[in-house]
């Protein structure tokens, strides 16, 4: 009799512990998510109760219970007894006003929309803090790969002075494809879209904006600081060739899009660029849409997160993450990551590397003297002077590698070498990584 009792008040029980979900935004990843959460691999802790969309009619899925109600009126879901809110919608508004009015109403968030935790990040905690609710961003970084929990969480006793990693699918996919088939930027680009690993405009990935993103919230989690994507120094794929995938080989380097938060004597270096990257790195054998963060810490050292940094399934992996943790918090108490005091920091844009710098000429007698003249006015040794065969004289392209300089060395012996009258294009110029 206890036996039978017990099954039919099982579910009433299971309705009571669960944590009540809604779904904002059912496309890529949304889906997904419900379709994890239909898997009822989570059911003792997560119940689907909501799912929003515009033109929801348009959206319904069979496979979805007919206890989920579906709707497009965002307030509706403010205003329902849901516990947490999956916002999926992206871009700023109206993310921001709903995870801003899910907190006030003391309701949880999770949120894989980068853009609206590296502006909003501060604002958004602060808020969370005073209605003691979870907001959890693991998805807004590197996709399925933890690096924001293993930052916060695993890596806690640690102090973590540089986090550098390959963050965009997009870039490291058409530099990989450079790489392996000797094909223009345009071409790469262009085969990128084609397999939709590029959006049709794809400014932000390959001029660095996403990155910056991305970098800003993981030095907020994992070096404690509070940074804005504006003040992360970003440099463009664009202008990588085939060719100087060549030069690095000759260099025992791969070039990579990498992004760079660094501590260093007080102050923080924050750089998306493309670099040289020693083949002997983690970073030199990320290919494809890939994503592999580094953190080195002042006590353990390095520590490599890697895997798959976009994609339905893998960042709804990192959702359902976040919401098993909003459910715990239900139980014992909120613990946010990411929550800075004021930073303290300050911000430089003059990091001390070597350099790699191709030049194309018009090729005659006395350049590399001309050049080595600049760079020594400014007190920067050449390292090597690196020529392939076979190109035409009147557009000669070539490579100096330069040993350790400022930022600022560099850009006031490059100010000089702007006017000499053989340069047929500007220098392209990256550090490379050590
Ligand atoms: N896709 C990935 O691999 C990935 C990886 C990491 C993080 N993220 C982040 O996850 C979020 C979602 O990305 P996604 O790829 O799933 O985007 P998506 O496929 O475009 O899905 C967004 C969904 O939200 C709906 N939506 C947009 N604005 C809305 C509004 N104002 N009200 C109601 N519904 C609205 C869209 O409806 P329509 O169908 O009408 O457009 C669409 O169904 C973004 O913040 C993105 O940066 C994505």
């Amino acid at each position: 009799m206890a036996t039978a009792l017990s099954r039919i008040d099982r579910p009433k029980q299971l309705a009571e512990t669960q944590c009540r979900v809604a779904l904002v935004g059912f496309g890529t990843v949304g889906s997904a998510v419900a379709r994890l959460l239909n898997s009822r691999r989570h059911e003792h802790s997560l119940r689907l109760t909501h799912v929003c969309n515009r033109n929801v009619a348009r959206k319904k899925a069979s496979w979805i219970g007919p206890e989920v109600r579906w709707t497009e009126s965002i307030q509706q879901i403010l205003d329902s007894d849901a516990d947490v809110i999956v916002e999926l919608i992206g871009g700023v508004e109206p993310a921001h006003e709903l995870v801003r009015g899910a907190l006030q109403r003391r309701k949880a968030v999770v949120t894989a929309n980068k853009q609206l935790i590296a502006r909003f990040g501060s604002e958004l905690l602060r808020l969370a803090h005073e209605n003691q609710q979870y907001l959890g961003f693991g998805a807004c970084v590197a996709g399925g790969v933890p690096v924001l929990s293993g930052l916060h969480d695993g890596l806690a006793a640690d102090r973590i002075v540089q986090i550098r990693g390959i963050l965009n699918g997009t870039c490291n996919y058409i530099l990989t494809r450079i790489e392996q088939a000797g094909i223009s930027f345009d071409a790469a680009l262009h085969e990128a879209q084609q397999k939709g690993f590029a959006e049709a405009d794809p400014a932000d990935d390959i001029d660095g904006q996403d990155a910056a993103a991305k970098l800003a919230i993981l030095a907020r989690v994992g070096l404690k600081l509070d940074v804005s994507p504006r003040q992360v120094v970003c440099r463009s794929i664009r202008n990588i060739r085939s060719l100087d995938f060549e030069y690095a080989r000759d260099l025992g380097c791969t070039v990579r899009q990498i992004s760079t938060a660094k501590l260093h004597d007080g102050r923080v270096y924050l750089a998306v660029e493309p670099s040289l990257v020693p083949n002997d790195s983690p970073l030199a054998r990320v290919v494809g849409s890939q994503n592999l963060v580094v953190s080195s810490g002042e006590f353990g050292g390095d520590t490599t997160f890697g895997g798959h940094g976009a994609g339905g399934d893998p960042t709804a992996v990192a959702v359902v993450s976040d919401l098993l943790q909003a459910a715990r918090g239900r139980r014992r108490g909120v613990e946010l990551p990411g929550r800075v005091s004021a930073s303290s920091c300050e911000f430089t844009t003059d990091q001390e590397a070597p350099h790699y710098l191709r030049f194309v000429v018009r090729d005659r007698p006395g350049i590399i003297a001309a050049l080595a003249g600049a760079f020594g006015s400014h007190h920067i040794n050449l390292d090597a002077v690196l020529q392939k065969p076979g190109h035409s004289k009147s557009e000669l392209p070539f490579v100096i590698t330069l040993e350790p300089c400022r930022q600022a060395q560099l850009d006031a012996a490059l100010a000089k070498i702007a006017k000499l009258d053989f340069l047929i294009e500007a220098p392209m110029t990256m550090p490379i990584l050590r």
